[in-house]
């Protein structure tokens, strides 16, 4: 039996893991897969209640007793600061120390691309982002608060052992992929510290693989070259900040945030699956968001467990919605989340 916890979280993330739910049950209706799905109500509404975001003894239940988690998304007007959503989401990448972010840009529509001329084929690689350092760590201060003297420090922390198992697993990645072409980007002309350590460590590194070609970027000339010749990349690997942001680019890319997956894999232990998008307060409670993205992270989240016929099937339903144009408004579809969601659940529930 494999135990995934199932957190929901705030806003749109109510509504998509809703449907990724639906999508899972389907592909078990087709065929049983021994998992149970744990909800949990981690998320704004529990810490304006109760002052709970995510307890301690929650992340050695996950460790002990727990396959993947399967998050939305956390953000709440009602939290301004947020606090919630960084306990839990950073707390959970963090504490379970999943070091992988794993985000496929994948275009699967030639319509989908707001870039002209590009095909399916052009725009296709795999983002790692390291997802436990860097200005993420929460290291920093500030002095004389609120007066014209103030003083606010944030630390990068970049580590030998983090930044070499990041670029060592996406060399590993291209590897067992047959993929020939790694890339990885920092600010090494400006940060000569931290980014001279990944520049380091990346040639290094690549030495091990010597049959895949390496190519350092400085992060703004990548981020240019991702709109003008997405084709040129297959695997890019850098840090948490710069992964946060051009995995943002990357999801318009294919069409948006409706439609992007992600994994934070700890390749050694629980890893937890989220769309890449947050929880949209502009748009949540509508019956108005995309819920691909959070299905596609279900169909990532089972092959990650072994159910590569189910996430088949998952696939299958999202593509079939995609040809047959049943997809939300933001898409040029005319379907709520709901609707789409069943949609694409009636599909896996009977395609052939
Ligand atoms: P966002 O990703 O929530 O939304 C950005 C824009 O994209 C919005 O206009 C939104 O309507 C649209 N969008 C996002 N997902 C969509 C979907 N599935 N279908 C259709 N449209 C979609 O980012 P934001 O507005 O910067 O942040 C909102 C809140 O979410 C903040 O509190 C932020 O911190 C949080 N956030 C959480 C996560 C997470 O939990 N993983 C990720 C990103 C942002
Ligand atoms: C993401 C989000 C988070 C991040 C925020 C909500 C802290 O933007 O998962 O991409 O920056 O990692
Ligand atoms: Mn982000």
């Amino acid at each position: 039996m494999k135990r995934v916890a199932v957190i929901p979280g705030d806003g749109i993330g109510i509504e998509v893991i809703s449907e990724a739910k639906k999508a899972i049950q389907a592909a078990n209706s087709r065929k049983k897969m021994d998992l149970e799905l744990v909800e949990m109500d981690y998320g704004a509404e529990k810490y304006l209640n109760s002052g709970v975001t995510m307890p301690e003894e929650q992340y050695d239940d996950f460790r002990e007793n727990f396959d993947a988690i399967l998050m939305g998304a956390f953000g709440d007007p009602r939290v301004p600061g947020n606090e919630h959503a960084k306990d839990i989401l950073l707390g959970t990448r963090f504490k379970l120390d999943l070091y992988v972010n794993f985000r496929p840009v994948k275009l699967l529509d030639e319509r989908f691309c707001p870039l002209k001329n590009k095909k399916p084929e052009d725009v296709n690689f795999t983002v790692f982002r390291e997802n436990t350092e860097g200005v993420y760590v929460g290291v920093g201060g500030i002095f004389k608060k609120g007066t014209p003297d103030e003083v606010a420090i944030q630390e990068e922390i970049n580590t030998r052992k983090g930044v070499e198992r990041i670029i060592r697993h996406a060399f590993q990645f291209a590897e067992n992929r047959g993929l020939t072409r790694v890339a990885m980007a920092d600010k090494s002309n400006a940060m000569q510290y931290g980014h001279n350590l990944w520049y380091r460590c990346f040639f290094e590194i690549a030495k091990e693989y010597p049959l895949i070609k390496a190519t350092h970027y400085y992060i703004d000339a990548l981020a240019m070259l991702m709109i003008k010749e997405p084709e040129k990349f297959e695997v890019i690997v850098t840090n948490n900040l710069f992964g946060d942001i051009i995995t943002d680019l990357g999801a318009q890319l294919q069409g948006g945030l409706g439609l992007a997956a992600s994994g934070n894999i700890n390749p050694e232990g629980v890893s937890m699956f989220e769309p890449v998008h947050g929880s949209a307060p502009d748009i949540a409670g509508k019956n108005l968001a995309n819920p691909v993205a959070a299905i596609l992270t279900a169909e990532m989240m089972l092959r990650h467990l072994g159910y590569e016929e189910q996430a088949g099937w998952i696939e299958e339903g999202v593509m079939e919605a995609i040809r047959s144009n049943k997809l939300t408004s933001e898409l040029g579809g005319k379907l709520g989340t709901r609707e789409c969601g069943d949609f694409i659940s009636g599909i896996i529930r009977t395609s052939k």
